[in-house]
């Protein structure tokens, strides 16, 4: 079959890539989507299995940290564009163990801006290199206040961080090289299939099997929640219709103290486990609070808004509803995810908070 463009998405097998995937797969069936993913802990092809037999899908695994695999890669697909997801994604885990954050999310996007612009050599038209960053890299809020386009990074974590490090080279190739590139920097997704060290799945793992929420310091600090298929369908936006160089904030008008969200989410679990009300909450333990935990993340979307016309589809409490029904509906995605090498995690972070 021939294809109107080859698109590789990275990290595909991961929570919001999934998403993306099968977002493209599903509605634009003249385009192959090859993704790109190492299968860390965080990668599971079971995410996929909707999708992996259609014939315009295929999976590659491999490490964007292998600079000649890449290149082999390009010169065998030659992609029209990158949909660049692949990340070590999780602040805690970066606060233990930084360098892998530095050599995937750096050194790995590094390697992707120079296999497109081998493969591409000058000829850009057509041509997308696509970024999928954090509201992270602009740091943390104060009671007031929301992230524009235009706030100067101030990352503070070394996930933050790493990231922050991967826009800068992105922009830059963007202006130096002419690579047509474009970023988004959204805030916190939920949704399904999501790696339950993040906190909503964590929690309701936690509530399901009657272990300790725990809520780090007081449980005041703000996130600004998203449902995951409004970000893969503002990616789809800005992907075909973003501007060149351009940066575009998303977020979900949705801001929560965290203490308030699990409030929510022990009453949704009450009513769907038919416990009483209140039995949740009990659950609620408060422990020793992130390193260098930042307080406020708020983003203001009015520019993806106003030039691409998108929106949040779902409400929270909607949105919530469908992830809790999602994660007690496939408790064996979440059973073999957490057995084996989640224990040792979970025992390293929490057991000494
Ligand atoms: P995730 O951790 O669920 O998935 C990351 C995927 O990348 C996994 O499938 C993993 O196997 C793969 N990967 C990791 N290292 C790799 C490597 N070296 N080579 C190839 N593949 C590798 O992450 P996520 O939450 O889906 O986040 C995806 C992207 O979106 C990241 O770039 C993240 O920074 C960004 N983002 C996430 C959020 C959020 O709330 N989760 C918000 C804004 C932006
Ligand atoms: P997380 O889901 O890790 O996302 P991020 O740190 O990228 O925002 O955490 C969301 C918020 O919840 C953050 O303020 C930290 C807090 N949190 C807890 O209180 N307990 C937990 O066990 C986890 C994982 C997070």
């Amino acid at each position: 079959m021939n294809f109107k463009k080859i698109i590789l998405i990275t990290g595909g097998a991961g929570f919001i890539g999934s998403h993306v995937v099968r977002l493209f797969v599903n509605q634009y069936p003249d385009y192959r989507i090859i993704n790109l993913d190492a299968l860390t802990y965080a990668g599971n092809l079971e995410n996929l299995k909707d999708v992996d037999r259609a014939p315009n899908y295929h999976f590659v695994k491999g490490d964007i940290r292998d600079a000649e695999m890449l290149d082999q890669l390009f010169q065998k697909y030659h992609f029209d564009g990158i949909i660049h997801l692949a990340a070590e994604s999780h602040v805690d885990r970066s606060i233990t163990d930084p360098m892998s954050f530095i050599t995937t999310n750096i050194v790995g996007t590094v390697n992707l801006l120079n296999a497109a612009r081998k493969l591409w050599q000058d000829h850009f038209s057509g041509k997308r290199f696509y970024h999928i960053s954090t509201d992270e890299v602009y740091g943390s809020l104060g009671s007031e206040g929301f992230f524009t386009e235009t706030t100067a990074y101030d990352p503070r974590s070394p996930y933050s961080a790493s990231k922050a490090s991967s826009d800068h080279l992105v922009r830059a190739y963007g202006h130096t090289y002419g690579l047509p590139v474009v970023l988004t920097n959204c805030s916190n997704n939920y949704g399904p299939n999501q790696f339950p060290e993040k906190l909503i799945p964590l929690a309701i793992h936690n509530i399901r099997n009657n272990k300790s929420i725990p809520v780090y310091g007081e449980g005041k600090n703000i996130r600004d929640w998203l449902y995951v298929v409004d970000h893969a369908r503002a990616i789809d936006l800005v992907y075909h219709r973003g501007r060149n160089l351009a940066t575009y904030n998303i977020g979900g008008h949705n801001e929560l103290r965290n203490i308030d969200l699990i409030h929510t989410l022990c009453e949704i679990m009450d009513r769907k486990l038919n416990r009483a009300p209140g039995t949740s909450a009990k659950l609620i333990t408060f422990v020793k609070d992130r390193l260098g935990h930042d307080l406020r993340y708020a983003i203001d979307a009015s520019l993806i808004r106003q030039e691409l016309g998108w929106k949040p589809g779902l409400q929270f409490k909607e949105g919530l509803e469908k992830t809790v029904d999602w994660y007690l509906n496939n408790e064996e995605w979440m059973t073999r995810i957490t057995s084996g090498t989640y224990q040792q995690y979970y025992r390293q972070q929490y057991e000494k908070r």
